[in-house]
């Protein structure tokens, strides 16, 4: 029997949890913690640094904040945070031995874990100043990701959202990768509902007050096509084309949405990691 005040409603197979007060609370504060470990790690990305340690710098910081970082040991995930430098798309690994150089770009995804909430947010950042093709990636990939928030309220469907971020990346001739999508979040990291980066409009599940999700569009410069490398983790561009991502956790609200994980201190939009300038 469905009703309205049924916490619960399908998608698919699956059951997609409709979250009240206390959820948005604690999705509230892990969602500001996760994002200011990125505003806590902006000053270190430059070139020299090596993945491993902004690693664990983002990992120290978690810890001192009383949370700690869901990637760590998530399927078998060796690191505390998800770096991915250039061709790669997502789920890179942190190493002492991969040292950022003058034009790269990468995305740092954090996820902490505070009072049982995840909140679960990435940006792009620049080791130096990257080439135009680069800096424009990033930002048609932020544009994506502001589009389809603005399209996150009641009554509109995960199609209009997917169908945002498909559109502007594709009339920049960029391609949306189709093999990792956001998701549900809560008390637990991954689940219903399936958040596809691309879709029609008016399609799929309907929005409704208290879902919680991240949208997290990752956008290739060439070619949409992953390959996984043998570590089982790193997806790269299989043209070797680069990749951006950003992501934020989200809850729809009667008026729209509420986001978890914007930047206390204005770095999570271009130009990424700059504090913006004052008048
Ligand atoms: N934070 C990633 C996401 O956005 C998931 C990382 S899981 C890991 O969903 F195991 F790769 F760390
Ligand atoms: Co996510
Ligand atoms: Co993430």
């Amino acid at each position: 029997m469905h009703s309205e005040t049924e916490s619960v409603i399908a998608e698919d197979q699956r059951r997609v949890p409709l979250h009240g007060a206390e959820a948005f609370e604690g999705m509230r504060r892990a969602g500001r913690l996760a994002a200011e470990t990125l505003d806590f790690i902006a000053p270190y990305v430059q070139p020299g640094v090596s993945t491993g340690r902004l690693d664990e710098l983002c990992e120290t910081f978690i810890r001192d904040h009383g949370a700690t970082p869901a990637p760590l040991n998530y399927k078998g995930f060796p690191r505390a945070t998800c770096i991915s430098v250039n061709r790669v798309i997502c789920h890179g690994i942190p190493s002492g031995d991969k040292r950022l150089q003058k034009g790269d770009i990468l995305n740092i995804d954090i996820t902490v874990i505070l009072d049982g909430w995840h909140g679960d947010t990435s940006r792009m950042f620049w080791a130096g100043t990257p080439n135009v093709k680069a800096r424009k990636l990033c930002d048609v990939t932020y544009a994506c990701l502001m589009r389809a928030i603005d399209v996150t309220k009641p009554g509109n469907t995960l199609g209009d959202i997917g169908h945002a971020i498909q559109a502007h990346a594709e009339a920049h001739r960029f391609a949306v990768v189709r093999d990792f999508c956001g998701h549900g979040v809560g008390e637990v990291f991954h689940t219903a509902p399936t958040v596809l980066h691309y879709g029609k409009p008016g399609t799929g599940l309907t929005l409704r007050p208290g879902m919680i999700f991240t949208i997290e569009p990752m956008i290739n410069g060439g070619k949409p096509d992953v390959k996984v490398l043998p570590d089982g983790w790193t997806a790269v561009t299989r043209d070797r084309s680069l990749s951006a991502q950003f992501e934020h956790s989200l809850g729809v609200t009667e008026a729209g949405c509420e986001v978890f994980t914007y930047s206390p201190a204005g770095l999570d939009k271009p130009p990424y990691g700059v504090a913006p300038k004052t008048a």
